[in-house]
């Protein structure tokens, strides 16, 4: 998808079909729909006047207009609420409309403002996860021209790369777990960053062998484990802040022998989503150039049973020298993710955050609307839920207080790895931060409620991309305030 900018009006713009975004209640007297209506001869702003096209939010309507093409309506609801969020999802329910019917697209801008959000939300909706069909529903779209009053080149930029980001890590998520092994996410990871400047070193066999919670994890499985790591390092950075990234890769979860029964087990493969959108954000932080260090570490891997499967009571010597019992080989993620935090700790690391698909107990409490944050800095935490909402993901704060820490002592090691029902999102975060030296912000995103979505009128169902935008954001903000 090929993207440009036009300034102007409806009148400026060759092609097969224009978007334009009607707020509930509008009358098409006033430009821009009166221009838009003019070239439709009418029809559209009889559409309006009657009722026919209410603007409802996501609604959408295609007439014939703008000479030879056509014209998309579609609703954004009351202005009041249409902010940056709601128009990304607008012109992403515009691409699920067009992009099997035209080649050349323009988005005509109600705002400047929304420059971003335009090409973000399009390359989001333009978005299928049929990868492996012999007839994909292939879009048609070659060019975006994105229609407004000044130099939007900038904003529009970075939605193209925010949403190619996005788009990277919804295919990362998507791909079955037979092609996506552990090895291939980190040749994969590999190829994808080391083309914009990140470097990227993978770990494996000798240089992984005291991250015991890793190799735990990974000696049921015939695959190797891999501990992928990116360093983004650019000359205008200053030394510090140095934002650290960690993302939870096992490809796929069986349980191992905790084995998860068959209905919990089908999207066990969009289990390296945390990784997924570690790897995805880097590439857009170097594509964007922004002048900040961050380092990142995603430990990868398959959790499966076999007969040299990690047994339930077996007690691993974890990366950081503490020890876990494990109680239940399905509660993995945690143990892959504790020997990466403490190894990034280990790197000069000013801020942490991870993102894993880490409990179902996080899906219970948010459902699939917001992912839940925790850590150990409260600041540091709200810094993280800020920058979710600014980057329009939906993020909220869960409490790490001291008693629930009691849930995961162990009677034979420093800490087992489950901790029952009872607060299963929070328990898991407590299990996290043992690994975490405690002067060092850090927090931990579970996206387990939000990696993966049913089909919304904005995108495709499946893989979400998930923490994506709040990780670009936050390094953004690092940079900002540095
Ligand atoms: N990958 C799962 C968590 C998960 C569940 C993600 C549902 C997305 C949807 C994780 O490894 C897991 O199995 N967690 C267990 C922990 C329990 C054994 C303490 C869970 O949530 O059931
Ligand atoms: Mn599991
Ligand atoms: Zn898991």
């Amino acid at each position: 998808m090929n993207v440009q900018t036009v300034r102007g009006a409806i009148g400026d713009v060759q092609a097969e079909v224009v978007v334009v975004p009607v707020y509930e209640g509008e009358q098409a007297t006033r430009r821009p729909l009166k221009d838009v209506d003019r070239t439709a001869g009418g029809h559209i702003a009889a559409a309006i006047s009657s009722g026919e096209f209410k603007a409802k939010v996501f609604e959408t309507s295609l007439w014939p207009g703008n000479g030879a093409g056509r014209v998309l309506l579609v609703g954004a609801g009351p202005k009041a609420k249409a902010d940056a969020a709601v128009m990304r999802r607008v012109y992403g329910a515009a691409a699920r409309a067009v992009r099997d019917k035209f080649s050349s697209v323009a988005l005509l801008l109600r705002s400047d403002a929304h420059a971003e959000s335009a090409v973000d939300g399009f390359s989001e909706g333009d978005f299928e996860p049929d990868l492996y069909r012999t007839e994909r529903k292939t879009s048609k779209v070659q060019t975006v021209t994105v229609v407004g009053a000044g130099d939007m080149r900038r904003q529009t930029e970075e939605g193209r790369v925010l949403g190619g980001a996005v788009n990277l890590c919804r295919t990362l998520v998507t791909m079955p777990p037979n092609e996506l092994t552990p090895r291939a996410l980190a040749d994969r990871a590999t190829a994808e960053l080391t083309e914009v400047g990140v470097k990227v070193e993978v770990l494996r066999g000798k240089a992984i062998q005291r991250m015991g919670g890793l190799l735990g994890v990974a000696q049921g499985s015939s695959e190797a484990p891999q501990f992928i790591t990116m360093a983004w390092e650019p000359a205008r950075a200053k030394r510090a802040p140095v934002l650290g990234l960690v993302g939870k890769g096992v490809t796929f979860d069986s349980g191992g022998l905790s084995l998860k029964p068959a209905q919990s087990m089908d999207w066990m493969k969009g289990d390296m989503a945390g990784a997924a959108a570690v790897i995805s954000a880097m590439r857009a932080i170097a594509e964007l150039k922004v002048p900040v260090r961050v380092l990142a570490a995603c430990p990868a891997t398959e959790n499966m049973p076999s007969g040299t499967a990690t047994r339930v009571g077996d007690v691993l010597r974890m990366y950081s020298g503490k020890t876990a019992e494990v109680l239940n080989t399905d509660a993995e993620g945690r143990l892959i993710l504790a020997d990466a935090l403490a190894w990034l700790a280990e790197r000069g690391v000013t801020h942490m955050v991870d993102a894993a698909t880490l409990t179902g107990a996080m899906e219970i409490a948010l459902g699939n609307v917001a992912f839940g944050v925790m850590g150990n800095a409260d600041a540091w935490v709200d810094r993280v839920v800020a920058s979710a909402r600014r980057s329009g993901e939906r993020a909220w704060p869960l409490p790490l207080y001291d008693e629930y820490r009691e849930q995961i002592k162990s009677e034979v090691a420093d800490v087992k790895n489950i901790g029952g029902r009872p607060g299963g999102a929070i328990t898991a975060g407590w299990f996290l931060r043992e690994f975490v030296p405690d002067e060092l912000p850090w927090a931990h995103m579970d996206i387990a409620g939000v990696a993966w979505g049913d089909a919304k009128p904005w995108r495709a169902k499946g893989a979400t991309g998930a923490g994506v935008r709040t990780f670009v954001r936050l390094a953004q903000d690092l940079a900002a305030r540095a």
